[in-house]
């Protein structure tokens, strides 16, 4: 089944500067944990063990998080403080992790090629770490799409409802609703100006993929912005078998801008900070 995630990181975080200098955005706090770890988590919680992070230039803190720091660790064992690294501890112990570069910043598209090498010819996960997405009534949102991939074998977007005035930000969906949650994509955009949208489904950063992806992303052109667009290779996916959107349960914040890493930091402290989760 699926085993492995993609945690594409190598962005250069622009919406951030200058905090994103000299320091990958997926590494931001929220409270006290850095985006990744929540991926990470999320991604574990939903039966993976194998996280491959596509990294870039200026980003080897992100190793560094995964792996033990011994004079750290040394100086806080038998203090109340060790308790402050049992999570990352346990994510080390359970789970293996991979990297490798992307050496030119050539999209999201391009930064998921990257990552073949560590994938192999197998179905996966894509979490965008930026986007921190938490359900505190069940199910993470990677659990709830693998348990649909379960059933549908085929590549699954998650998606939300934007107001029409944001869709030039999303990859945007036109499909036919097989299910309240679920549509059958026939049409997907990249930022399309509001009167060009066919819809106001957004794709957000949960996906899971296919293994023939890789050929069809190696087959796609640069789109908008010079980039290659994973939407276009989705795009070539749908028209040739099958891919679906899902409505997914559960909250996301787009961390990747001071809007929703603000909101995301006032929910996190409330919701789980304060209560020791
Ligand atoms: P974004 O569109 O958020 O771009 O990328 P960005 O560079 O990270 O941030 P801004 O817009 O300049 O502030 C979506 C995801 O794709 C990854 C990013 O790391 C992020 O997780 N990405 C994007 C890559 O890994 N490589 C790329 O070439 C582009």
């Amino acid at each position: 089944m699926i085993r492995k995630c993609l945690f594409p990181a190598a962005g250069y975080g622009t919406r951030f500067l200058p905090a994103t200098k000299a320091m990958p955005k997926e590494m931001l706090p929220v409270v006290n944990k850095p985006l990744i770890q929540y991926g990470v988590e999320e991604a574990r919680a939903a039966g993976l063990q194998h996280m491959a992070i596509v990294t870039g230039r200026g980003k080897r803190a992100l190793e560094d998080h995964f792996d033990i720091s011994y004079e750290l660790e040394h100086q806080i064992r038998g203090s109340d403080k060790e308790k402050f690294l049992s999570g990352t501890r346990e994510l080390m112990e359970t789970c293996t992790f991979s990297y490798t570069r992307q050496v030119e910043m050539k999209g999201l598209g391009h930064a998921i090629l990257s990552g073949q090498p560590l994938i192999g010819d197998e179905p996966f996960a894509v979490v965008l770490a930026d986007d921190l997405c938490l359900n505190l009534e069940g199910d993470g949102v990677l659990a709830q799409m693998i348990a649909l991939y379960k059933q549908f074998r085929c590549s699954i977007v998650a998606i939300q409802e934007v107001p029409l005035d944001q869709t030039h930000k999303y990859g945007i969906i036109a499909g036919e609703q097989i299910r309240d949650d679920i549509y059958r994509v026939n049409s997907m955009v990249e930022k399309p100006k509001p009167e060009d949208a066919p819809s106001n489904l957004a794709i957000i950063g949960r996906y899971i993929l296919t293994a023939d992806i890789f050929d069809l992303i190696a087959d796609t052109e640069p789109g908008k912005g010079g980039e290659i667009q994973i939407t276009d290779a989705l795009m070539k996916q749908a028209q040739n078998g099958c891919v679906l959107a899902y409505k997914f349960k559960g909250k996301r914040f787009d961390c990747g801008g001071a809007e929703g890493y603000i909101e995301a930091t006032n929910f996190c402290y409330e919701n789980l900070y304060k209560k020791g989760l």
